[in-house]
């Protein structure tokens, strides 16, 4: 054989070695993702039992100082857990890991009436709406059809969004937070379960208001927008867990491109569908988001590259980036980021086996501005991990 054609079939061979290994091995992640959670189950009882206030415990959210901290059906982070029992039902098929999911998926049902909170979606959808497009169980219809009654509650029409905070209200009349798009999802699926619009225009007019004064000229988003109840008129453009109102804080971002990558599947309103290419090109063509596509907890943050990571935000974009690529012309490049990001957060950012309780991913940032889960595991993290592997090799679906 020739020299230069030696030379350019071992360039070919090695690059596709090189391309093989790196690409994300689902089989092997789901496994260490059932190990890690086989191991959760168990710290879940033993913390239950060392608490006083164990038998309100539902969900485990992160570690604290080492120690597994459960939280009770009404924090905004209860429906993970069940959400992740789900997903590895689907990814499995293995009827242990369903019985697990109905078990605490049902310790959260009161949350339906809970009025007080517009974190609905997080909590209901991703437990009870994981659970019924698996199972189709009337009884899980019924408390999604009801969430969205109690969620549509919190709807005013003046603002045209739905209010996120009660609390603050020295400092906020209206507060309305990015993460609040996730809500929608539930909102859109009632009405498709009910045939009752009002829930899907509430959705919409909430999206648009959010689309209005929510983003940047460059699609950057701010955390929280505060408006007058009585007229809907912006009164303040803020953050609460970023590091600055004018900075961008990167699970804000996530939320965004999920949110509309959401909005575009139940409406098809091509609007929604730029706005999430518009987020996704903020996000990616960042100066500080790092080779590795697992971004600091604040684009903005100072002493980039020694800021912690928000393992949270890089798969909450990751399983918005499957999505979305199946409804853009940017198919390839949003593929090829998702399988990025899959395979370095396996790589580099998942617990040892066998350590940090069970979780199964590690170095998400919840709140940094107020010292508050920097660099830990969180249930959401793991969730949306599980959510963006289900995405491409579910096995198991309505
Ligand atoms: N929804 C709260 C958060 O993203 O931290």
């Amino acid at each position: 054989m020739k020299k230069p054609l030696i030379i350019i079939l071992s360039f070919i061979f090695f690059t596709s070695l090189f391309a093989c290994k790196s690409q994300f091995n689902a089989a092997k992640e789901i496994k260490k993702a059932e190990q890690q959670t086989l191991l959760m189950l168990q710290e879940i009882e033993k913390a239950k039992k060392q608490s006083k206030e164990g038998a309100q415990l539902v969900s485990p959210r992160t570690l604290v100082d080492g120690n597994l901290k459960l939280v009770a059906s009404k924090d905004w982070t209860s429906g993970f857990f069940p959400g992740e029992l789900w997903y590895l039902y689907q990814l499995t098929n293995k009827e242990k890991w369903k019985q697990e999911a109905m078990l605490f998926t049902k310790l959260i049902e009161q949350e339906k009436y809970n009025g007080k909170t517009h974190d609905m979606g997080f909590k209901i959808y991703g437990s009870f709406g994981a659970g019924f497009k698996l199972t189709n169980d009337k009884e899980y219809k019924e408390v999604i059809i009801q969430s969205a009654k109690t969620l549509s509650t919190r709807f005013n029409p003046k603002v045209g969004a739905i209010r996120s905070w009660d609390h603050n209200s020295d400092k906020w009349d209206f507060p309305v937070i990015i993460d609040n798009m996730m809500n929608l999802e539930l909102l859109f699926e009632a009405t498709l379960l009910t045939g009752d619009s009002s829930f899907y225009k509430i959705a919409v007019a909430h999206a648009n208001t959010t689309m209005k004064h929510h983003f940047r000229g460059d699609y950057s988003t701010w955390h929280v927008i505060d408006y007058n109840p009585e007229n809907g008129e912006v009164e303040h453009k803020q953050t609460h867990q970023g590091l600055s109102d004018e900075s961008s804080w990167s699970r804000g971002q996530a939320w965004a491109l999920y949110g509309y990558t959401m909005c575009y599947r139940y409406t098809k309103d091509i609007a929604y569908l730029k706005q999430a290419e518009n987020v996704a090109r903020f996000i990616f063509t960042h100066k500080n988001m790092p080779k590795d596509l697992i971004p600091y907890w604040d684009f903005d943050a100072p002493n980039i590259p020694d800021e912690p990571r928000d393992v949270s935000a890089a798969t909450v974009i990751a399983s918005a980036l499957y999505e979305l690529a199946a409804y853009s012309e940017k198919k390839a490049a949003y593929l090829t980021k998702y399988n990025t990001i899959l395979t370095n957060v396996a790589k580099k950012y998942t617990s040892e086996p066998g350590k940090n309780k069970g979780f199964i991913l590690d170095h998400s940032t919840g709140s940094k501005p107020v010292n508050s889960e920097v660099d830990v595991p969180l249930s959401y993290a793991d969730y949306y991990y599980l959510e963006a592997i289900s995405r491409k090799f579910k096995s198991k679906s309505k």
